[in-house]
């Protein structure tokens, strides 16, 4: 592909620190990296502290379990998510309420949401979908009325801000992702942050096989080993030096694609106004379903990658017998929705590329 969705940019400190890492063999998950990451990431995000951890999905596993989940317990999630959102409630015991999302920025509808607490109702999951912020107000409000606890999956939100406040940061618990395609990454990896300190002692603990802090070999509790690796956390210190220059290269490219794409029936997300999208994918939808594949097509017989945004999670074989409820909006983004190229790298003249693409496939209809 000429242009793929993604390439992660490399070019900083990641070889000299994963070099560092190789000569001095601190290579499995002891090692200054690992702390020195945790302490910078917590920084930058604006939390007290963060506790590392091998991906994306085990960090929510873990955020749930910290925050004493219970088997039974039922977590509102809106359906067009990536499916590590839901299968990590259910593998923490827990029972998916699938709900809706906004038309205008494709996140939880606080509404919708509303609709589907019952008595058994632990939790509400907002996960900021590719870099735009759920409406986090009105989720604390609805949580507080409640009694909720509020997740964020944070997975797609690195360097995204709700007036000003960095997302993972307002809910009870949250989690990132590091994946090679992610703003900021590690190759695979994941960060929890808790707001309540015993919930992060509790987090630090079962990440690491619930092993005594006093007693060696001695695990006071059945837990994970989920621990991220001093060369992942080598990349990930060597990545946030650069984060806010990714981060403003990412907005400018949003900006070009917005100018490039102008006057075709398509929109890009809305960046609502209370909030700084972080742009991890560059998002679109085309007024007619049924031009979304063919375009797509068209796009990579131009050597052009694109993806499809995420199936709604209520439709895939093991969660259908969960709820027959039709989700219009969710249904329609999803039919309609793709994501294009969007790495740091990406210039005006190459967007230009990809936008004559996008406007001879349409002049061609
Ligand atoms: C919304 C969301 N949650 C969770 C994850 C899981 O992260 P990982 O792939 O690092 O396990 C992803 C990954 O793409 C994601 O997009």
């Amino acid at each position: 592909m000429r242009y793929p969705v993604y390439q992660p940019d490399l070019s900083g400190n990641e070889k000299a620190y994963v070099l560092d890492c190789l000569e001095t063999s601190w290579i499995s998950s002891r090692g200054a990296y690992v702390s020195r990451f945790e302490e910078s990431f917590a920084a930058f995000i604006g939390a007290r502290e963060a506790t590392s951890v091998a991906n994306g999905t085990v960090a929510i596993h873990l955020a749930l379990v910290a925050c004493d989940i219970e088997p039974g317990d039922e977590i509102i999630v809106p359906t067009l998510t990536y499916v590590a959102s839901v299968n990590t409630i259910v593998q923490a015991g827990a029972v998916p309420i699938f709900c809706e999302s906004r038309l205008a920025d494709w996140q939880i509808d606080v509404a919708d949401a509303e609709k589907r607490i019952t008595p058994r109702t632990r939790a509400i999951m907002a996960v900021h979908l590719y870099g735009q912020a759920c409406p986090m107000v009105d989720l604390q409000a609805l949580c507080r009325k409640y009694n909720l606890l509020l997740i964020e999956d944070c997975a797609e939100a690195f360097g995204t801000r709700f007036y000003g406040q960095h997302v993972g940061t307002f809910g009870d618990a949250a989690t990132f992702s590091f994946f090679g395609n992610k703003t900021l990454t590690t190759g695979e990896g994941g960060m929890v942050v808790c707001k309540d300190a015993k919930a992060m002692q509790r987090a630090r603990h079962l990440k690491s096989q619930g092993v005594s802090l006093v007693r060696e070999y001695w695990h006071d509790t059945l837990a994970y080993n989920y621990r991220m690796t001093n060369i992942q956390a080598a990349i990930g210190l060597a990545q946030l030096e650069r984060a806010e220059d990714i981060l403003r290269r990412k907005r400018a490219l949003a900006g070009f694609y917005r100018e490039a794409l102008q006057g075709l029936p398509l929109v890009l997300q809305t960046e609502m106004e209370e909030t700084i999208h972080s742009w991890w994918m560059v998002s679109a939808l085309v007024d007619n379903p049924t031009h979304r594949d063919p375009l797509r097509a068209s796009l990579k017989e131009a050597g052009i990658e694109t993806r499809p945004l995420f199936y709604p999670v209520h439709t895939m074989p093991m969660y259908q017998h969960l709820t027959d409820t039709i989700f219009p909006n969710a249904t329609s983004l999803a039919a309609r929705g793709f994501n294009l190229p969007s790495y740091p790298a990406l210039t005006r003249q190459d967007v230009r590329v990809i936008a004559d693409v996008i406007r001879e496939f349409f002049t061609k209809i």
